[in-house]
């Protein structure tokens, strides 16, 4: 049936490359379904034009429909483009840090609750991790700290991976520029009918500033491991209610001619997907638009319903498969960084903080798309 036909597809067989390795995933004909807990909202956050990060609203914005045809081009010469970086935890855990303080003053054992956390990370690592099983194009790496059975993952770009990523193609970089440009097009920064912004076509949010961002930072559970997740929101429908509820991930893809661009954007809808579920963000509306720029038609999808939506499609995939193999990619993790504890099954915070492992340690993990992972110490 199409059910293990799309296991199948993700099956991929492979020889352990190094001692320390997953394979992956043989295992998966047999995913058992893992539990993942809806994700809470611990704080939000905003990073000012200045890059600046400030435990406030400021960056927040506001769904509003956008103009019939807009041209995402419109702006480019005016965007200030953020560099790419390398992807570190700094601002994650200063908003951790914060979450522990005011837990603190709230007379909750905040300190106890995050000593129990078994990862914390970017979305966009998580994304990365739980889409492994069907990446069939790139590779990734990412630095893995652990500091008192926490296991803190952050993306390992080489300098040369980031220059190449600072220098992409003009044509790369406009089509980049036409996602940031319909978050301008589809969001103000008030609640209620779009103002017009001085001097632009109707209907414009604002020259895009890729400095600026309104972040969110949220608790959940994949199995029996802890996960704080910090990422970035685009905008909210209605109000900002203090929970996930109104949160809307905005997309652009290219308008669907046929029954393989139409494969082509089920693929897509994976990480569309995971992207949103891992921060519990309810709605993706996707704008779709012309190879050079205009906008044709938009769809909202409520995320729960996309894996239905694709079960059995050409270009299918099964959410089942990625979380079976996010938590036995946690679990190896564990394994190799802490196997003190991982015949215990106590991974985390239970009484070790006086011990010697409060030193941090850094390891490198190499995904190699079609094989598998691989651990080993940096030091
Ligand atoms: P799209 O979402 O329309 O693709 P996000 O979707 O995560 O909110 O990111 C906003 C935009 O940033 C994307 O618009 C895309 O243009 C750009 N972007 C995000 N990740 C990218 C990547 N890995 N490479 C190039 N551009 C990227
Ligand atoms: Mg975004
Ligand atoms: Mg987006």
């Amino acid at each position: 049936d199409s059910d293990r036909q799309t296991r199948r597809r993700a099956a991929v067989e492979t020889v352990p490359v190094r001692d320390h390795s997953l394979a992956y995933p043989s295992i998966l004909a047999s995913a058992k379904p893992v539990p993942f807990q809806q994700p809470l909202p611990l704080l939000t956050f905003s990073y000012t034009p200045d890059r600046l990060l400030e435990f406030t609203d400021s960056a927040l914005r506001y769904y509003v429909e956008p103009p019939k045809r807009a041209e995402l081009r419109y702006g480019y010469e005016r965007w200030v483009r953020r560099p790419e970086e390398k992807g570190r935890l700094d601002g994650l855990l200063k908003a951790v840090s914060k979450v522990r303080t005011r837990m603190d003053a709230g007379g909750s054992d905040g300190g106890a609750w995050l000593r129990d956390v078994g990862v914390i990370s970017w979305r966009g690592v998580m994304t990365k991790i739980l889409t492994a099983p069907y990446e069939q194009r790139d590779g990734w790496e990412m630095n893995v700290m652990e500091v008192n059975g926490t296991l803190y993952l952050e993306e390992h770009l080489s300098d040369a991976r980031l220059a190449e990523k600072n220098d992409i193609v003009p044509h790369h970089r406009l089509q980049s520029y036409y996602g940031y440009s319909f978050e301008s097009w589809s969001t103000s920064s008030k609640s209620g009918p779009r103002e017009t912004v001085e001097g632009h076509l109707p209907g414009w949010g604002g020259d895009v500033d890729t400095n600026v961002q309104w972040c969110s930072v949220v608790k959940t559970k994949l199995g029996d491991t802890r996960i704080v997740i910090g990422g970035e929101v685009d905008c909210v429908r209605g109000t900002f209610t203090g929970k996930t509820d109104t949160f809307v991930e905005l997309k652009t893809s290219l308008a669907i001619r046929g029954p393989q661009d139409e494969a082509k954007f089920e693929k897509k809808l994976l990480k569309f997907y995971f992207q949103s579920f891992l921060l519990g963000v309810p709605e993706i509306v996707v704008g779709f638009r012309t190879p050079s720029g205009q906008l044709t038609t938009l769809q909202s999808f409520k995320t729960i319903e996309i894996p239905r939506l694709v079960r059995g499609k050409p270009g299918a995939w099964d959410p089942l498969i990625c979380l079976d193999w996010g938590y036995r990619f946690l679990s190896f993790l564990k394994s190799v960084i802490h196997p003190r504890y991982d015949d215990t099954a106590i991974l985390v915070g239970k009484g070790n903080t006086e011990e010697a492992n409060t030193k941090a340690r850094v390891w490198r993990v190499k995904f190699v798309q079609g094989s598998g992972v691989s651990v080993s110490p940096l030091d």
